[in-house]
C-alpha cells in the first residue's frame, strides 16, 4: 500500500450540502458569479505595499494548518499571512522534521491535526488527487484548501492571476491572453484556464514547444502556437510559465539558452504584443530561460502585483470557506 493511501480514490465534492464551497480543490465548475464574488472580496482586502495590511476577525477562534509536501515561498507565506490577518491561529508543519519521515501516512497526519482542532488544512503535494482524497476523510467541520496539486490544480493562483488581469485590463471579454511555456506540467496554467474560461475571456492562446503543450483535448477552444512570435502578436496579457523540471525526465529538459531564444519572453518579442500589454509570471522565475530580467523588472511587468494580490485572494478564500462552513453547520 502506498504511504499516501490514495488507492480507490473517490470523487469528493468540494461543495457542502447547501451547494456552497466547503473546500477549494479546483476552479473547474465554479460559476462566473462565484468567481466574481471571490475576486470582489479579494479586491476588498487588497492593500498596496507601504499601506497597513487589511485585517479583520473573520477567522477568530479558528486554526489553519499549512501542510506543504512540495517547496513553496509565495503560496505558503501568503496563506500564513492571510490566516493571521483574519485572526486565526496558524500551524506550519515542517515536512522534513514531521513524523512523515518516520513513515506516517498523510491521513494519519491529517487526523492528528484534526484531533488538535485544525479547521482548515492548506495542502500542497505532488500526488494527483490527494486533496480530493483527504477531503473525503475529514470531519464535516474541516475544510481542505488546495495550494498546488501535481500538474492539475492551483486554484488560489488562478484567482490571483484573474484578479491581477482584472485590475490592469478590466473586462475579460475584450482580452487576448497568452499562456506561454511548459503548459503540459503546469497547474498554474490549468487553473488560469478554468478561471479565464468561466470569466468569459475573449481569446486564450497557448504557446510552447510541441512536447510541452497540453494534450489536444485539454484547454478546448484555446488557440495553439509553436511559434512564439506569432502568438505574441496583439496579445493583451502574456503569462510566462516555469519549466517544471521536477515533473519531467532529464531527456525532456530543454537547453536553457536555446529555450530562451525560441520561447523566452524578451524585450524584443514583447514589442509584438499590444503596446500596453502586461507581463505576468506566477514565480518562481528562471530568469534568462522563460523570461529575461529586463522584462521581469520592466514597466509592463505586473509580477510583484501578482504576489501582493496573493495575500488578498487567500484572505478572501479563507473567509469565504469558513463562512460557508459555519452556515453549513446550521443547515445540517
Ligand atoms: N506561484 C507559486 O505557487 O509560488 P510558490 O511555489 O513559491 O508558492
Amino acid at each position: 500500500m502506498s504511504n499516501r493511501q490514495t488507492e480507490g480514490l473517490e470523487q469528493t465534492s468540494q461543495r457542502g450540502p447547501d451547494g456552497s464551497l466547503r473546500h477549494l480543490i479546483t476552479l473547474e465548475g465554479l460559476s462566473r458569479e462565484e468567481l466574481t464574488d471571490l475576486l470582489d472580496l479579494s479586491q476588498f482586502y487588497v492593500r498596496q505595499p507601504g499601506e497597513l495590511p487589511a485585517r479583520d476577525q473573520s477567522l477568530a477562534g479558528h486554526t489553519v494548518a499549512n501542510l506543504f509536501f512540495e517547496p513553496s515561498t509565495r503560496t505558503r507565506v501568503s496563506f500564513e499571512l492571510a490566516a493571521r490577518r483574519l485572526g486565526a491561529d496558524v500551524v506550519n508543519l515542517d515536512m522534513h522534521s514531521s513524523s512523515r519521515v518516520k513513515g506516517e501516512t498523510v491521513l494519519d497526519t491529517i487526523y492528528t491535526l484534526q484531533a488538535m482542532h485544525a479547521d482548515v488544512l492548506v495542502m500542497r503535494d505532488a500526488e494527483p488527487g490527494l486533496p480530493t482524497f483527504v477531503a473525503g476523510h475529514v470531519q464535516p467541520h474541516v475544510s481542505i484548501l488546495n495550494a498546488g496539486e501535481a500538474h492539475l490544480s492551483h486554484p488560489t493562483q488562478g484567482l490571483l492571476d484573474a484578479l491581477t488581469i482584472r485590475q490592469h485590463k478590466g473586462e475579460f471579454g475584450n482580452l487576448s491572453v497568452l499562456l506561454v511555456g511548459d503548459l503540459a506540467h503546469s497547474r498554474v496554467a490549468r487553473s488560469a484556464w478554468h478561471a479565464l474560461s468561466a470569466l468569459g475571456t475573449g481569446e486564450v492562446r497557448i504557446a510552447g514547444p510541441e512536447h510541452l503543450l497540453p494534450a489536444a483535448n485539454e484547454f478546448p477552444g484555446a488557440v495553439r502556437f509553436t511559434d512564439l512570435n506569432k502568438a505574441m502578436k496583439g496579445a493583451d496579457v502574456i503569462m510566462g510559465l516555469r519549466i517544471q523540471t521536477e515533473r519531467m525526465s532529464a531527456a525532456h529538459i530543454p537547453d536553457n539558452a536555446a529555450y530562451c531564444r525560441e520561447f523566452g519572453i524578451t524585450a524584443e518579442r514583447l514589442k509584438l504584443a499590444k503596446p500596453d500589454a502586461i507581463v505576468m509570471h506566477p514565480g518562481p522565475m528562471n530568469r534568462g530561460v522563460e523570461i529575461t530580467g529586463d522584462v521581469a523588472d520592466g514597466p509592463q511587468s505586473v509580477i510583484q502585483a501578482q504576489v501582493t494580490n496573493g495575500v488578498a485572494v487567500r484572505m478572501a478564500v479563507l473567509a469565504t470557506i469558513v463562512r460557508n462552513a459555519q452556515a453549513q453547520r446550521k443547515y445540517s
